[in-house]
């Protein structure tokens, strides 16, 4: 006999995915972290989040990108849960639920989406009045996306990217992704540029004035021109197919192609909502790529809704 599922009442948020528009990588910092200027732009690929009062803590993961997501003690969200239940002083276990939607280990900042939904779905479920800026810092020592996605939006991120000071944009940028079959492992991407560039001296990273202009204007061939990513060279270099991936999709008509982050998810930015389609619908049907997402941003965070949870 199967028993129905049990019901709580819970906290509820669905939290976007990423992609950097820029990303210029300074040298290594004495702690290990590069200097960023990156301007992040949230899309419509989302996680959902729901957290719920239980006996002990835990975390289940599921949904179309949950495989390979560990639902331990080692996971972003619970460890999220965990930081701010610290920094309150109080110890009132949840149950987490991640539903995924997020390529995973694709320079998307799918965990770092889910550490922030439970980060604001705890904060609400246990009534707390931290001010944003108390919960960007707890966010910040979780992982260095994780500030920016408390809110999604279009943002100038500084320091190694835990800095994040919203950017007013106008329109709506339309995106397709193509997805690896294999993550990238973040250090190893940054170990990677690091080994590529050398001895030379590297200069401290600027965003460019060029992009943050197109943004306000809402002018998307504008933006396509100012895209760049310096960990690009360096995740080209770890899975060389990718440039294959690159090249197919500009000769199909995207406005430009990045990879995204520390990849290998491809960005691919789109006139609009009709070329991401056609350019979608290509890029699989000649088999370029196994798998693609479209997208537009950006997207926002939330709401934060008291919610019915399995
Ligand atoms: O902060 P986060 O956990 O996302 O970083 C993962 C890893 O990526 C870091 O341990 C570091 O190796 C690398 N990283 C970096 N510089 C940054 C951000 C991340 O070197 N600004």
């Amino acid at each position: 006999m199967t028993s129905a599922p049990q019901l709580h009442t819970g906290v509820c948020v669905r939290v976007p995915a990423k992609v950097n528009l820029e990303l210029r990588v300074g040298p290594p910092r004495p702690d290990g972290f590069h200097s960023l200027a990156t301007v992040y732009q949230a899309v419509s690929l989302f996680d959902t989040i729901e957290v719920s009062a239980d006996r002990d803590w835990g975390i289940e993961v599921v949904g179309r990108t949950a495989a390979g997501v560990p639902a331990d003690e080692s996971n972003l969200a619970l460890r999220a849960a965990h930081a701010l239940a610290d920094a309150a002083g109080i110890d009132r276990p949840v149950r987490i639920r991640v539903t995924k939607e997020i390529p995973v280990a694709g320079g998307m900042a799918g965990g770092s989406a889910d550490a922030a939904g439970a980060l604001l779905a705890c904060h609400r479920l246990w009534g707390l009045d931290l001010s944003p800026a108390e919960l960007a810092a707890i966010a910040a020592g979780l992982g260095s996306d994780i500030p920016f996605l408390l809110a999604g939006g279009t943002a100038l991120g500084g320091g190694r990217g835990e800095r994040v000071v919203p950017t007013a944009t106008r329109g709506t940028y339309h995106w397709v992704f193509a997805l690896s079959d294999e993550g990238l492992s973040t250090p190893a991407v940054y170990a990677e540029c690091d080994r590529l560039r050398g001895a030379a001296p590297v200069p401290q990273p600027e965003p460019s004035a060029d992009l943050l202009a197109a943004l306000s204007f809402g002018n998307a061939e504008a933006v396509a021109d100012a895209m760049g990513n310096d960990l690009q060279e360096a995740a080209l270099s770890m899975q060389p197919a990718l440039a294959g991936v690159l090249e197919a999709g500009l000769s199909f008509g995207a406005l430009a192609g990045i990879v995204s982050g520390s990849g290998p998810t491809l960005a691919f930015l789109c006139r609009d909502a009709e070329s991401a389609i056609d350019l979608a619908v290509s890029l699989t049907a000649s088999g370029a790529a196994a798998d693609v997402r479209k997208a537009h941003g950006p997207a926002a965070v939330g709401p934060v809704e008291v919610a019915t949870c399995r």
